[in-house]
């Protein structure tokens, strides 16, 4: 592969003025930020209710993802549901995302497979834009970030999620941003040592509700 694509460098180049979700579901449609454009089937933006007090935030759409349009709806994301279930969250209620909106993939040696490559940091700052905008429209409580992209792109290069797992962080972006594993390690945790980690993503998630729980009772009571 050695075509050469013409990206603008930053999706703020796209985005509509004042707008809405749908609008900025539209414009993302043609997003030129980055090189992706060119490399994934479609933009997979966000989804979930405009008033969700709770958003995940991946890393970028996978294999079954990109051919959906949709977020988490492969592997990932039925792991990311069960963890949800099992924390008495329900996914209808939160928005979910990804700090990259484009599958980055490479063709597997022999074969058509399409394997998964990490997005860098040139797409993760020329994508941000689009997550900004979903934060300022849906203007969640709480914040999740699945894995060190998605950390990387919001607490910044320096934040280790092994170091501040399932912590409830202060940031400018929401009340609070947790940090966690992305479900995609989980998956591929060697079998004797997967169910340890799938507890400890599961008990991460499950921090994240109690502190909504525990914050919204505080609230009320004032
Ligand atoms: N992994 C992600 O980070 N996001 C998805 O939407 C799917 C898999
Ligand atoms: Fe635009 Fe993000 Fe897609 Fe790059 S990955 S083209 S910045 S939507």
């Amino acid at each position: 592969m050695c075509s050469a694509v013409s990206f603008t460098g930053s999706a703020a180049d796209f985005i509509p003025p004042h707008p809405t979700l749908t609008t900025l579901r539209d414009a993302a449609a043609q997003c030129h930020g980055c090189d992706l454009w060119a490399v994934g089937t479609q933009t997979v933006f966000g989804e979930g209710p405009r008033a969700a007090e709770l958003m995940f935030v991946g890393e970028q759409p996978g294999d079954q993802e990109d051919r959906a349009g949709e977020p988490f709806v492969g592997p990932s994301g039925r792991l990311l549901d069960a963890a949800l279930e099992a924390s008495g969250i329900e996914r209808s209620r939160v928005y979910v995302t990804n700090a990259v909106k484009h599958f980055r993939w490479e063709r597997g040696e022999k074969g058509k497979r399409r394997i998964h490559k990490k997005p860098n940091a040139m797409e993760i700052r020329a994508c941000r834009p689009w997550l900004e905008e979903e934060i300022e429209l849906v203007k969640p409580r709480v914040i999740v970030c699945l894995g060190a992209t998605a950390a990387q792109s919001l607490l910044g290069k320096e934040f280790r999620v092994t170091q501040h797992r399932g912590e409830a962080i202060e940031s400018p972006w929401a009340e609070a941003i947790f940090a966690t594993v992305h479900p995609s390690a989980v998956l591929r945790t060697p079998s004797a040592a997967r169910e340890r980690a799938q507890q400890e993503f599961f008990s991460d998630i499950s921090r994240a509700g109690a502190y909504m729980k525990l914050h919204a009772e505080r609230r009320e009571r004032r």
